[in-house]
């Protein structure tokens, strides 16, 4: 059978008088008596059908009132020219008097509308995913993670990197999470991981000189969960030899910018470079938003001879004083003042409390401290914090790097509240210089900061086992996002061995973990380095939305459920046996 001449989305004024044949689901029926409108849709959009009285068969109207929505069937017709114009439509100036009409297949009612606007909620569209695969932005989406996809494959093939797969079923690769384990039926209490990423197997493939790798690959990470997170992730993971951070960032600076170009025909622009350092005082964190300035000032000079117990508490304390400076912000009323104060005050930034100075519109002042500051101090600091009519400074007393975190998320609230973190803007950056490590108070020991394969800065070789060397890691941040991370790896196996004792790995703890890795060091490994991109991350990034969820196909929900699966769930008990596993009663 004929299932289709052509698609639904692209029926055009060029096709009138033409015979076609259509396959796809019904939309919507208009039952106007005289009239019926059915839309059709597939892949590529709707098209609408008329059967008008009088001129169609009156069987074939009668068949066309019984359809019900989700229905798949097939038409004959003829197109034609609409008298009313729908000018949302791509197909809207034509329609299709239809001649045959067949169902294909019937549909239940569908158990929420299969509309760009649902009435479903997402508990249900997760359910019925398939279902809510077929609601237009949700399609669209997936169509364009196919673009994205073939643009990255092509433009790293073009730069001469090989696509080679690893494998899932392997030992634990540490990046920070906890593993995914698969038990072994045929070796009985043990487990295979699955992989957190490839990081590992990379670096073993620029031993086998392989030279430029990439990968487009299923990661798991047992973690908690957040709106850029999933437990399976997708990552284009890439690897290159004999390379410094500055070619690896031109390669990935230059992709990144051409698949915004490709997908948005947006031009990403310059990529600044901010060190570590950079970004946590300016920004307060590793990974600023730069679609806004708002940036950290350092108070600390301002307020030397202002007698305000929490200056001065912090200023003997080693501490800091800081602030941001928000346009507009002299309105903000009383309760909403409190509402951030309790939001500081919270256990997510422990600060004891926020002060404020505000200018008015005819430049008198009034601030949090007004006890210990006349309006003479307040204006001088106004000014030498840049604080302009209108304006409302912000104030964080405390130890650093807790003020340092609260003002960056502090910062992040008032860009969302002023609108300044507009997602058709977008402002990328690299974030180089990372800390090597990270002191771990619970376990009073050293994490890697990155991965512990990232190499040591060369200028920091002397302060390595302090725990204050920096490292050859480096991030790729859009709009707050961190998109790809990667480093320059160790590649000599005497600094690899001191990097594990670093992080308090015996010799023989990391022998059992990274002895193939060691080997592999010292049978001539070249200078290498490379990163992975969050492919999600960058996909809902070009379509625009704020959840990964949205352009993965199957994604789990917030538990880390598929509930249209029903997964996880219990298995079978033989299942257990054979692999060697009893389940505690718990
Ligand atoms: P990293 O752990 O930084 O580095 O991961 C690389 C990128 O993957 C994305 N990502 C995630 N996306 C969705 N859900 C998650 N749970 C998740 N976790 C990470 C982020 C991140 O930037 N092997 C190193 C890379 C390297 O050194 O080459 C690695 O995996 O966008």
């Amino acid at each position: 059978m004929l299932y289709r001449t052509l698609m639904c989305g692209h029926l055009r004024p060029q096709h009138v008088n033409q015979e076609v044949v259509l396959s796809g689901w019904v939309q919507r029926i208009r039952d106007k008596g005289h009239f019926v409108w059915v839309m059709l849709r597939d892949k590529t959009g709707e098209t609408q059908l008329v059967f008008e009285e009088g001129v169609s068969d009156p069987a074939l109207i009668l068949a066309a009132k019984a359809l019900g929505r989700e229905f798949v069937v097939r038409i004959v017709g003829q197109v034609i020219m609409r008298e009313s114009p729908n000018h949302q439509l791509t197909t809207g100036e034509v329609e299709v008097r239809v001649r045959l009409l067949e169902i294909l297949n019937p549909s239940d009612l569908p158990p929420f509308t299969i509309e760009t606007d649902t009435d479903g909620g997402e508990e249900l569209r997760m359910q019925y995913r398939f279902l809510d695969l077929r609601r237009k932005p949700v399609h669209q989406a997936m169509l364009l993670r196919h673009r994205a996809l073939q643009f990255v494959r092509n433009y790293l093939s073009d730069k001469d990197f090989t696509e080679i797969e690893t494998p899932f079923l392997i030992k634990s690769t540490p990046e920070g999470a906890r593993d995914f384990i698969v038990p072994s039926r045929l070796h009985p209490g043990t487990f295979y991981a699955l992989p957190q990423s490839p990081q590992t197997f990379k670096q073993l493939l620029m031993v086998s000189g392989f030279d430029k790798y990439f990968q487009i690959v299923k990661c798991f990470r047992d973690e908690d969960f957040r709106a850029d997170r999933q437990p399976e992730f997708t990552q284009i993971d890439c690897e290159m030899s004999f390379v410094d951070e500055k070619e690896i960032m031109n390669v990935f600076t230059g992709m990144v910018k051409g698949l915004f170009q490709h997908i948005l025909g947006v031009d990403l622009g310059e990529f600044p470079i901010l060190t570590y350092q950079e970004a946590m005082s300016r920004y307060g964190s590793d990974r600023p938003d730069l679609r806004f300035g708002m940036e950290i000032v350092n108070l600390l000079p301002m307020v030397q001879n202002i007698d305000f117990v929490p200056f001065v508490e912090s200023i003997q304390g080693g501490g800091t004083v800081a602030g941001i400076v928000v346009p507009g912000g002299a309105a903000y009323s009383r309760k909403w003042m409190d509402e951030l104060t309790e939001w500081v005050k919270s256990p997510r930034f422990g600060m004891k409390g926020l002060a404020w100075l505000k200018v008015h519109e005819d430049g008198t002042t009034k601030s949090s401290f007004d006890k210990v500051a006349d309006e003479n101090t307040r204006k001088e600091m106004a000014a030498a914090a840049g604080v302009g009519p209108n304006d409302m400074l912000l104030i964080l007393a405390g130890a650093g790097n807790r003020v340092a975190t609260a003002l960056g998320e502090l910062r992040l609230r008032m860009g969302k509240e002023l609108n300044l973190r507009n997602k058709d803007v977008f402002a990328p950056c690299w974030v180089v210089d990372f800390p090597l490590v990270d002191w771990n108070e619970e376990e009073q020991r050293f994490d890697a900061l990155h991965h512990p394969f990232t190499a040591p800065h060369p200028d920091d070789l002397d302060i390595i086992d302090k725990g204050t060397a920096r490292s050859r890691a480096y991030d790729m941040v859009i709009n707050g996002w961190e998109v790809g991370g990667g480093s320059i790896r160790i590649h000599d196996n005497a600094m690899q061995q001191r990097i594990f004792k670093l992080l308090g790995m015996h010799e023989a703890e990391y022998e059992a973990k990274f002895g193939f890795l060691l080997g592999a060091l010292r049978f001539g490994a070249p200078p290498h380095g490379g990163l992975a991109f969050g492919f999600d991350r960058l996909c809902a990034m070009l379509a625009g939305t704020e959840s990964i969820r949205d352009v993965i196909a199957f994604p789990k929900n917030n538990a880390g459920r598929d509930t249209m699966l029903d997964a996880p769930s219990v298995v079978d008990n033989q299942l257990l046996k054979d692999a060697g596993i009893a389940l505690s009663s718990k």
